[in-house]
């Protein structure tokens, strides 16, 4: 477990980005945080990280959006596409298997990242890395990674 404590916006992105650039392919990631705890703001770090060049915005409206990875020539990551979810609207996993996400859990070439992970804890996957924001103070954010 890694306890982290960031004290700007700018700090979050970039354990984010740290995050994604040791990412392989295959990873999910299971974030909970109140609004604006800072769960987008550390998954566009992650996505950076990864290789994603378009701007991640908060999926709320969508549930679900699929980033492709550009190719980077020194990374060994298998990844190809970053999925990011946001569960906020959801009651439950059984929302997300029939939009099919089980298909990027499982695949190697996908890296997915979940927001608001406690409404979908039910389909949580075996190795699944679960992350908890709290925001301590005005800019000040504790955050737990497992
Ligand atoms: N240390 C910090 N880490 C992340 N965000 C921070 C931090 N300090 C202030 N903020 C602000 O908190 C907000 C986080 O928003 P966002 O990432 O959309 O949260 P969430 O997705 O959890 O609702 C942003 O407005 C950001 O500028
Ligand atoms: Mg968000």
């Amino acid at each position: 477990m890694d306890k982290i404590i960031t004290k700007n916006e700018l700090a979050t992105f970039k354990l984010g980005e740290k995050l994604g650039r040791q990412c392989v392919g295959g990873e999910v990631f299971m974030l909970s945080g109140d609004l604006g705890a800072g769960k987008t703001k550390l998954l566009q770090g992650l996505a950076a990280g990864l290789g994603v060049k378009s701007k991640v915005n908060s999926p709320t409206f969508n549930i679900l959006k699929v980033y492709r990875i550009a190719g980077q020539k020194k990374s060994k990551s298998h990844a190809k596409v970053f999925c990011h979810i946001d569960a906020y609207r959801l009651n439950s996993g059984a929302d997300l298997v029939s939009l099919g996400v089980q298909e990027y859990f499982n695949s190697s070439e996908t890296v997915t990242a979940i927001e608001w992970a406690e409404k979908v804890k039910d389909i949580k996957p075996k190795g699944a890395r679960i992350i908890k924001i709290k925001s301590r103070a005005e800019d000040i954010r504790e955050i737990i990674i497992k």
